[in-house]
């Protein structure tokens, strides 16, 4: 890996974030020295932005990135999210205030409603306006949200800040979010997180059609599978994504998948095997 990271401009601060990032989720499961060494590196090669929760792990995860963290806080840019349970206007402040303690610094770049809450969204939003007032967060999005509920929480957080992403599951086997959120978000000029990019390595077995294609289409362009499916994810300017990787070969391979320009007849064919579907629905994990 050789060239530099391309980066994409959150609305509102203008911050450049890089187009591919680092998800955590279910790093509680893996080594927490690979765990640490790889988001490291993984910030070394100018993967800054680092995604994480305070539901991943109960907390441990937040805690795994506060130590890798340790002496670079200022070159990521941090993301964690809020369970919606906790999401009324006070419980918003406190569960930041948690997660700020297990990351072991004093604001977050970006933080997320994990997914819709039964909590009103003004309630929500009230708590991220304080947050947002009190420099505890620098900005702030959903994640899991429709076109309709993004608008709805954009309108409640009020006209002197705006949302900066949605962050939504997208990956080749899950392409609702083609049919309206992305249209929508792109009229706003709002990116569109991508997570689960890789379908979670739920890879293809070997034989079948989309394995087929997408390992023909790796081997015209010296890449991978993997890499083809975080190329397909970026194919679409103001997306950016959040692979997940404990595992610093791994990480080296998806970074250098930003290099990966995938052509049409490649699309074409990916269409073919892993069709676009028509439903709006947003799914979750
Ligand atoms: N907002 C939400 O509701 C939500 C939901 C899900 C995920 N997320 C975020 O998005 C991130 C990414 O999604 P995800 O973790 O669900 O799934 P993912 O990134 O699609 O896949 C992660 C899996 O792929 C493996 N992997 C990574 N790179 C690989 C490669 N080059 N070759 C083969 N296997 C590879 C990882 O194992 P190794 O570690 O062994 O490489 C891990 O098992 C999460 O970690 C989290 O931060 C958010």
């Amino acid at each position: 890996m050789t060239a530099e990271l391309p980066t994409i401009a959150l609305p509102g601060t203008g911050d450049r974030v890089p187009r591919i990032g680092q998800g955590t989720w279910r790093m509680e499961q893996d080594d927490r020295r690979d765990c640490i060494q790889t988001l490291r590196h993984g910030v070394d090669l100018g993967a800054t932005l680092i995604d994480t929760a305070e539901m991943y792990g109960s907390g441990t995860v937040e805690e795994i990135v506060g130590e890798a963290l340790d002496g670079i806080r200022e070159e990521v840019f941090l993301t964690s999210k809020i369970l919606p349970r906790n999401a009324d206007r006070e419980g918003t402040v406190e569960a930041c205030e948690r997660s700020l303690r297990r990351l072991d610094t004093d604001h977050l770049d970006l933080y997320l409603l994990h997914w819709p809450s039964s909590h009103p969204i003004e309630e929500t939003m009230a708590g991220f306006r304080e947050l947002l007032d009190e420099g505890l967060v620098r900005s702030v999005g959903v994640s899991n949200c429709s076109l309709e509920q993004f608008v709805a929480a954009d309108e409640a957080l009020g006209p002197d800040h705006d949302l900066v992403t949605d962050q939504v599951l997208y990956w080749l086997g899950s392409r609702n979010v083609e049919n309206e959120l992305l249209g929508g978000l792109r009229e706003r000029e709002v990116p569109l997180m991508a997570y689960s990019p890789l379908g979670q390595a739920e890879f293809p077995d070997e034989g079948t059609p989309p394995h087929d294609a997408l390992s023909a289409i790796a081997d015209d362009h010296g890449a991978t599978i993997a890499q083809v499916m975080l190329a397909w994810v970026l194919r679409h300017e103001d997306v950016f994504t959040i692979p997940k990787t404990s595992s610093i070969d791994h990480l080296e391979e998806n970074l250098a998948a930003a290099e990966i320009e995938l052509r049409a007849e490649d699309l074409e064919r990916l269409d073919e095997v892993y069709p676009a579907t028509d439903s709006s629905r947003i799914p979750t994990l």
